[in-house]
């Protein structure tokens, strides 16, 4: 199931900075923290940014049809999101599942 989860998140990222930023980078980091294991990812571009995160973040909002719904499912998958963009200069997406 966490599979499932991460490998949607990473596609959801990926299209967006394929759609909206044309190039960018996604890196991918074993976390292991006390006897905690997890998986953390983080999608940077330097694209346009998000002008209203607040607004992007709400379910229904959407400008194309994803599979994963946007980034409301990258967030309801993961165990962490964590998004900063900056009008004009581009944005980065953080993400952790931890592993059970
Ligand atoms: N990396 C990005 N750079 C610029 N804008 C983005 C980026 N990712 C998302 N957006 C903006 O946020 C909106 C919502 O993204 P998302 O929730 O993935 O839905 P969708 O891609 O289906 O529109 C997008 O329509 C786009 O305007
Ligand atoms: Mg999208």
């Amino acid at each position: 199931m966490d599979q499932a989860r991460i490998t949607t998140a990473i596609s959801e990222l990926a299209r967006n900075i394929y759609l909206y930023a044309e190039t960018g980078h996604i890196s991918i980091e074993i976390l292991e923290v006390d006897d905690k294991k997890g998986i953390k990812i983080i999608a940077k571009d330097k694209g346009p940014g998000i002008k209203d995160i607040r607004l992007v973040i709400q379910d229904g909002y959407s400008t194309s049809q994803g599979l994963g719904a946007g980034l409301p499912g990258v967030r309801r998958l993961m165990d962490e999101f964590d998004i900063q963009t900056w009008a004009g200069e581009g944005t980065e997406v953080s993400i952790i599942k931890w592993l059970r």
